[in-house]
């Protein structure tokens, strides 16, 4: 597929900014929707919405077909099995559910420990603290390096007969740097904790099989790869789930309800009370289908090297730019971009890009420590996608340094 053809499934792309062209490098933060996942929204609001697993009338039975086809679409591109599937609102509700669930299921006691990497978005860290507030566990901050990257070394010495759980990013929304789950998830299991791993920034940029990482708990939104938002997914082991507490009651996640006491569903309805995003689920069923694609497509990924290669050597030598999240090897890191410029705040030049037609994002990215860790209170970040060609950062880069001049 050329990228032209890429851009021709996302119309927002056609939009101007300030009368010039958008340049949209915030693909982290959301990703442009694919025409394909809009039309199949619209398609199961318009002509098969129902709600879900209730009625015994043809459209019930349509719309339940579209949602649970979409589970099975997911659990086959993720390797897993359809009950291992739970659709949730976001990343963030699968973390939080999460949470809630393995500390009511008895399986993390006070005392426990959990691990999480200081890389990690404030979702992948303040549920385990609400969690641990409220049971009394500890958590351990596992380190990064001055490149960004994960001190596995550290995570081996962290480890001990009391560590329950470790939270890692797949891919940090601030580095871009690739964590090697696999190995993490051996080091983890040979300790006997499990893993839990926010794949929000991964799903994009890797083609994921959760039984090849072997992981116990994986978590993605749908609106970082082209479908809706309000849709989020969290894998985990079928054991593990059968043995998580539900986490919201209502409609659905029983089993059965008397006044002397409920039963519940098995997983994954015992995580999914009440009515359910009936069309944004089977909008992520297109957009899986576009991953693969594009995920497998040469000319596409060579592009995005190319964009890789360019920005990591033009980038650093921008005087005074810092970048986070630097590869030993480039294969180590998305196409993903977070810097710092000494004596330019990284809002002001945001805002110069913004009038230049590029969207980048700025500010701690909902990573705090991150920031505390590398002593900056902001970053400007520029994420990309496969619609993103390298003619765009060049534009970008040639930008950005019009935008220092301005302001140094
Ligand atoms: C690494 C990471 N985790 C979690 C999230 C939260 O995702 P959501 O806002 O879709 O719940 C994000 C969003 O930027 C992210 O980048």
């Amino acid at each position: 597929m050329t990228i032209e053809q890429i851009r021709s499934k996302f119309p927002q792309l056609q939009e101007t900014v300030y009368g010039k062209p958008l340049v949209y490098l915030d693909n982290a933060a959301t990703t442009m929707r694919l025409d394909a996942s809009v039309a199949k929204w619209n398609e199961v609001s318009l002509h098969t919405n129902a709600n879900l697993h209730r009625a015994v009338h043809r459209m019930a039975n349509l719309a339940t077909e579209e949602y649970e086809g979409a589970r099975k679409a997911v659990a086959d591109y993720l390797g897993a099995d359809s009950r291992e599937i739970v659709f949730t609102s976001g990343t963030t509700a699968s973390l939080n559910l999460l949470a809630f669930s393995l500390g009511e299921s008895g399986l993390l006691k006070e005392g426990d420990e959990i691990i999480i990497a200081e890389s990690e978005h404030h979702s992948d860290i303040v549920p385990w603290q609400l969690l641990a507030g409220r049971k009394g566990l500890n958590i351990k901050v596992l380190p990064v390096d001055e490149n960004g990257k994960t001190d596995l070394s550290a995570l081996k010495r962290m480890l001990s007969s009391r560590t329950r759980l470790c939270c890692v990013a797949q891919v940090s929304n601030v580095l871009g740097l690739v964590n090697p789950v696999k190995e993490i998830a051996s080091i983890c299991h040979a300790a006997g904790c499990l893993l839990c791993v926010d794949g929000a920034q991964a799903v994009a940029h890797l083609r994921v099989d959760v039984r090849e990482l072997d992981c116990d708990f994986y978590a993605f939104s749908a609106h970082k790869i082209y479908a809706t938002p309000g849709v989020g997914v969290l894998y985990g082991r079928f054991s593990l789930l059968q043995q998580l507490a539900p986490w919201q009651g209502g409609g659905e996640m029983i089993e059965t309800v008397k006044w002397g006491g409920t039963t519940f569903a098995q997983p994954p309805h015992r995580f999914e009370a009440g009515t359910q995003n009936i069309s944004g689920v089977p909008a992520l069923v297109p957009a899986l289908e576009f991953l693969k694609e594009t995920l497998a497509d040469k000319e596409l990924l060579e592009n995005q090297e190319n964009i890789k290669a360019f920005l990591l050597d033009e980038l650093q030598q921008i005087p005074g730019l810092r970048l986070y999240g630097v590869p030993e090897d480039p294969s180590e890191k998305v196409s993903l971009f977070s810097f710092s410029i000494d004596g330019v705040h990284h809002e002001d030049l945001a805002l110069i890009l913004d009038k230049m037609g590029v969207a980048v994002r700025s500010g701690q990215m909902c990573a705090e420590p991150l920031m505390d860790r590398f002593g900056v209170t902001g970053m400007l970040r520029a994420s990309f996608a496969p619609y993103n060609s390298l003619q765009e950062a060049q534009y970008f880069t040639d930008s950005l340094k019009k935008a220092i001049t301005m302001l140094k």
